[in-house]
């Protein structure tokens, strides 16, 4: 079998795992990543065994070898650069958000069709394990009727004051909530029809980031389900993982709980601190990267061996950014939102 050319395209923390995944893949070729800081693209090009690199990104889109990008740059560059890629007829695997906007993730919907090129959103709760038990028991009917959904996905102050440089040009609704969002769409099989959120900004205000502290919505669901979501940026530091995934899932004849971040299977004490370390995520297995953020890419890189399409699809990047929008419109407006 033919390798796959690959393109990456934003040689940060998440392209890592992204060129992790790559790396350990026989059925890839490494082509060429991009940055538009050219130091960090030949650094992470020699980490990963890139051919070449470059912060060129309409070089790397010119390049015949390469069949396919990723797309791992700040949630607000995505639309710009995605809407090149497909319009150069590479096939792209795009970090979520899709893009910030109903119209911009609409406009990308119609060059990926212009061009037939498939394009994944790398919403990886598909693949996290009790999340996709939990579908499984709706779908087997084992809690009846969902009736109330509660979920929470928030990350320490550390993510948007110390990890993420361009963290004010997005907020914890699109970097956190999407996945929510999607989490909840997919789980449910039903659409969100109305929302009521609140926000407040003054922490990270204060620290100079332009961009809410958290949001606290209510979403009503085309089946007749509620969900509260819990989107926040600034939980203490101190608290034993970077981010904490809770989900509550309540139905007719059954209920469930997960706890996907702090599970403590394995709790870890030494001289440096205590903490709980993820074991769904990333884990090392044997030299190769698995769990469910890598789960994601190797599935992308099967549709485009067996050219089949994605389970994860660029409509549903677009139905999660539509109802991350209509959050934003009530939170600002304190007025519900129909969709
Ligand atoms: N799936 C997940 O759970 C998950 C987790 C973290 C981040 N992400 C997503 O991954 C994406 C990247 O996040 P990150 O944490 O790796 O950010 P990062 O800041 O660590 O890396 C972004 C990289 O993109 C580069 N870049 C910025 N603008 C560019 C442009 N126009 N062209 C080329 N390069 C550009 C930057 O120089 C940087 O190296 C975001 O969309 C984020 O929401 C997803």
């Amino acid at each position: 079998m033919d390798t796959i050319g690959i393109g990456l395209i934003g040689c940060g923390l998440w392209g890592s795992i992204h060129a992790r995944t790559y790396y350990a893949s026989p059925l890839v070729k490494r082509v060429a990543v991009c940055d538009q800081n050219r130091d960090r693209a030949r650094q992470f090009a020699e980490k990963y065994g890139f051919n070449s690199y470059t912060s060129d990104l309409e070089e790397l889109l010119s390049n015949p070898a390469i069949t396919a990008v990723s797309v791992t740059t700040p949630d607000h560059t995505h639309s710009a650069i995605l809407l090149k890629a497909l319009e150069a007829g590479k096939h792209v695997l795009v970090e979520k958000p899709l893009a910030l906007t109903v119209e911009e993730c609409e406009k990308i919907l119609a060059v990926r069709d212009k061009n037939g090129v498939k394009l994944m959103v790398d919403f990886h709760n598909h693949w996290n394990i009790p999340f996709m038990q939990v579908r499984e028991m709706v779908n087997m009917g084992e809690l009846g009727d969902l009736m109330m959904i509660n979920v929470k996905l928030n990350d320490t102050i550390y993510v948007p004051t110390k990890m993420l440089d361009w963290a004010g040009k997005s907020s914890p609704v699109h970097f956190l909530g999407s996945h929510v969002v999607d989490l909840i769409r997919w789980i449910s099989g039903s659409e969100i029809k109305k929302v009521y959120s609140v926000s407040r900004s003054v922490v990270l205000k204060k620290a100079g980031i332009p961009t809410p502290d958290f949001y606290q919505s209510i979403l009503e669901l085309s089946n007749g389900a509620t969900a509260y979501v819990e989107n926040c940026w600034i939980v203490a530091e101190s608290a034993p993982n970077l981010f904490d995934f809770k989900g509550e899932f309540i139905g007719s004849k059954g209920s469930t709980y997960v706890n996907a971040s702090h599970h403590r299977v394995i709790e870890k004490y030494t001289k440096d601190g205590s903490g709980y370390p993820d074991v769904l995520g990333v884990v090392d297995m044997y030299g190769k990267p698995a769990g469910f953020c890598t789960a994601p890419i190797e599935h992308f890189i099967e549709c485009l061996a067996k050219n089949t399409d994605p389970i994860v699809t660029g409509e549903d990047g677009l139905e999660a950014t539509r109802v991350i929008q209509a959050i934003e419109k009530s939170a600002k407006s304190g007025q519900p939102i129909n969709l």
